[in-house]
Formats: structure tokens, C-alpha cells, sequence
């Protein structure tokens, strides 16, 4: 389980759902769907309202991120459940970084909360490792670096012009004063500094060696991905874009998939595990050690789909799940 920062303990709470494009708009029911099923059986309330922004959207409209929304979500939601972005009819990706860097960026979602954590241990690529070794949160610095595209050119288009970026002394420096400062003062978290490079060595030699990476936002993003396939693939990992105490917004890890959208066959475990997560958020404990069990389930009866060596659909999946997690929580 996550352990991420809260929004509050109360016993109601109004969730936005964006299921964006692609597989976006097939995992994302299965998670409300689980949610709805939670909700009902620990008899709490949970409002959902839907938001069509997404690829089709911006084709028909011209509208990405509509105006006043941020504010809107700011104020009138707990909590932001999010499916995926990207289509093919939009090279640019413009509508996915218009809606979803625009939502971390305006909501300030600084903390990028993604847990790898290895649920069976017949998914892992990696040779005699069993389910507790493989068990990290990163944490990614998710509203500044090299996303925020601002920077400019060394000495571009003359014959020195060299790419630098291997050294980025300027870009981490702050990193490495403000990790000594906090560093002491939390003298009995052991902890040290690891250049990129290295990590991404030692976290496939020995994962164990790891509960929590904190990095920055480019770094964060690949090593993620990186421990995702340590645990099973993009279709299993879940996210929270947080800032705590404030609407926050929930993914699962993967994209839109185009490959295999409208197909039927996509994982909706990962958007499941990320509605685990902000069950968490909200505080419902029960709820989300309930879905986190639920999930967990899947894997060791094989209920799953293709990707993880399963046989059915997404929906049957979340169906499955559904009556699951909502047995679990009936005294
Ligand atoms: N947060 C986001 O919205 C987000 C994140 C990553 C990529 N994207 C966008 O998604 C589009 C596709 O990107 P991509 O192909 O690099 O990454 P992707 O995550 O969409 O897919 C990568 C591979 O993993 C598989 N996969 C991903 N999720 C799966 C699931 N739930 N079940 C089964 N298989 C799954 C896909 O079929 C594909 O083979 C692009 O437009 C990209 O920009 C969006």
C-alpha cells in the first residue's frame, strides 16, 4: 500500500472522471465501476461526474482544457480520477499537454506518487525474486524540470553547438543541497545519493535495496516505467498526482494504447490499483486494502487479460472484481 498524503477521513466524496482517449475510455468504467461497488458496501457516497475532454474533443471543438476548469475541479472535487491521453489524429499531442500537464501544473500536483510493488511473483522479469523484494514507491518531482519547456540553445546551429546535458551540474545542484539538509534530519532513515545512471543498474540487480526513490521529473518518469516492468508491466502500475490536502489527481501509469484500444482486451488492473489509491487519499483504509486484496485476487486465480497470460475481456475483469471487493467489505 501507498501510504500517500490525505485529503480528509469524511464519508462522502465527489470524484471527476477523465477518461481521456484510447484504452482511457475502457479501463476507467472498470475502475468507477469498482469504486461504485466500494462505496455501496461500506455505505459511503461517492459522486462521480464525467468529463468528455479528450482527442475527440479537441477535433470537434478545438477545445483541449476547457476554460474555468481547473478552478472548477480545485473547488468543487476531492479527487481526480484520470484514463490516458494520446490519439493518432493528433500527432502533436497538443489536447494531452494542454489537459493533463495543465492539470499538474495549475493544481501544483507536485508530488508524483508511483508504487512499484510486485503483487506475483511469477510476473516479474527478473530470476528468483519473490513478491517482498521488489516493493519501492517513487516519488517524482512532477511540475518543474525539463517538462516545464523552458530553456534555450548551446551555441545552436554553429559547428560547437554540443549537447551538454550528461553533466546538468546547474539543473541538480539544488537537489543535492536541499537532500543534505533534510537529510539530517532524519538521521534514522538510512539514505544516500545515486546518479541516474546507477540507479537504473541497481535497481535491476537488486531491487531490494530500495523502499523509496525520490528523483526529478524526467528521471522519475523513466525509472518508473523502468520498476513498472519490474512488477509486471505498464498494465498493472498505478500513480497519484498530489499535492496533499488538495484535489489530486489519480492514473494509472500506461497510455492510450492505440495499439490495442477498442479491442476489449486492455488491463484495467492498473486503473483499478490507481483507484486504490485514492481510496487512500480520501482516507478509506478499509476500501483500499479491499481493492489492493481484490486486485491481488486477480492475479493468483488468473482472472486477467491477455497481457498478463488471462483470457478475458476488461469488462469481465472489472465485473469480476466488482463482486469481489464489494464481498470483501460485507461484514
Ligand atoms: N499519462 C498519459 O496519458 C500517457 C502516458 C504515456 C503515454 N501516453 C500516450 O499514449 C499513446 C501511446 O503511447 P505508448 O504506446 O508509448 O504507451 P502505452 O502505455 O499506451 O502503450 C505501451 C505498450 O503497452 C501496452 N499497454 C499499455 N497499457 C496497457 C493495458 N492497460 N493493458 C494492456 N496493454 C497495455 C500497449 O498495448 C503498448 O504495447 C501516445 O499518444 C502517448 O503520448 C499517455
Amino acid at each position: 500500500m501507498a501510504n500517500i498524503p490525505l485529503r480528509n477521513g469524511g464519508p462522502a466524496a465527489r470524484i471527476a472522471v477523465i477518461p481521456g482517449d484510447g484504452i482511457g475510455k475502457e479501463v476507467t468504467p472498470e475502475a468507477v465501476k469498482v469504486l461504485r461497488a466500494v462505496a455501496a458496501a461500506g455505505k459511503r457516497a461517492l459522486e462521480f461526474v464525467e468529463f468528455d475532454w479528450g482527442a475527440d474533443k479537441y477535433l470537434r471543438e478545438g477545445v483541449s482544457l476547457p476554460a474555468g476548469a481547473v478552478e472548477m475541479l480545485r473547488d468543487e472535487f476531492d479527487a481526480i480520477l484520470f484514463g490516458a491521453l494520446g490519439d493518432p489524429r493528433v500527432p502533436s499531442n497538443q489536447h494531452a499537454a494542454d489537459i493533463l500537464l495543465g492539470l499538474r501544473f495549475k493544481l501544483d500536483l507536485y508530488v508524483n506518487a508511483r508504487p512499484v510493488e510486485l503483487l506475483h511473483e511469477r510476473l516479474t522479469p527478473l530470476r528468483d525474486r519473490k513478491e517482498q523484494d521488489v516493493r519501492i514507491m517513487v516519488v517524482r518531482e512532477n511540475t518543474e524540470g525539463l517538462y516545464v519547456g523552458i530553456g534555450g540553445f548551446f551555441k545552436k546551429g554553429t559547428a560547437d553547438e554540443i549537447d551538454k546535458s550528461n553533466a546538468m551540474t546547474f539543473a541538480h545542484d539544488l537537489w543535492q543541497r536541499v537532500f543534505q539538509e533534510v537529510r539530517q534530519e532524519y538521521a534514522d532513515i538510512e539514505s544516500r545519493h545515486l546518479y541516474i545512471d546507477t540507479l537504473a543498474m541497481e535497481i535491476v540487480r537488486d531491487p531490494r535495496q530500495f523502499d523509496v526513490i525520490v528523483t526529478c521529473n524526467l528521471f522519475g518518469d523513466i525509472i518508473s516505467d523502468l520498476g513498472a516492468q519490474l512488477a509486471g508491466g505498464l498494465g498493472l502500475a498505478p500513480s497519484g498526482n498530489i499535492h496533499p490536502g488538495r484535489t489530486s489527481l489519480f492514473e494509472p501509469v500506461h497510455g492510450s494504447a492505440p495499439n490495442i484500444a477498442g479491442k476489449g482486451i486492455a488491463n484495467p488492473l492498473g486503473s483499478v490499483l490507481t483507484a486504490g489509491m485514492l481510496l487512500e487519499f480520501l482516507d478509506w483504509k478499509a476500501e483500499a486494502t479491499a481493492v489492493h486484496s481484490g486486485v491481488k485476487e486477480a492475479l493468483f486465480k488468473n482472472y486477467l487479460t491477455p497481457d498478463l497470460g488471462g483470457a478475458k475481456k476488461t469488462t469481465e475483469v472489472g465485473d469480476w472484481l466488482a463482486e469481489r471487493v464489494a464481498k470483501s467489505l460485507v461484514p
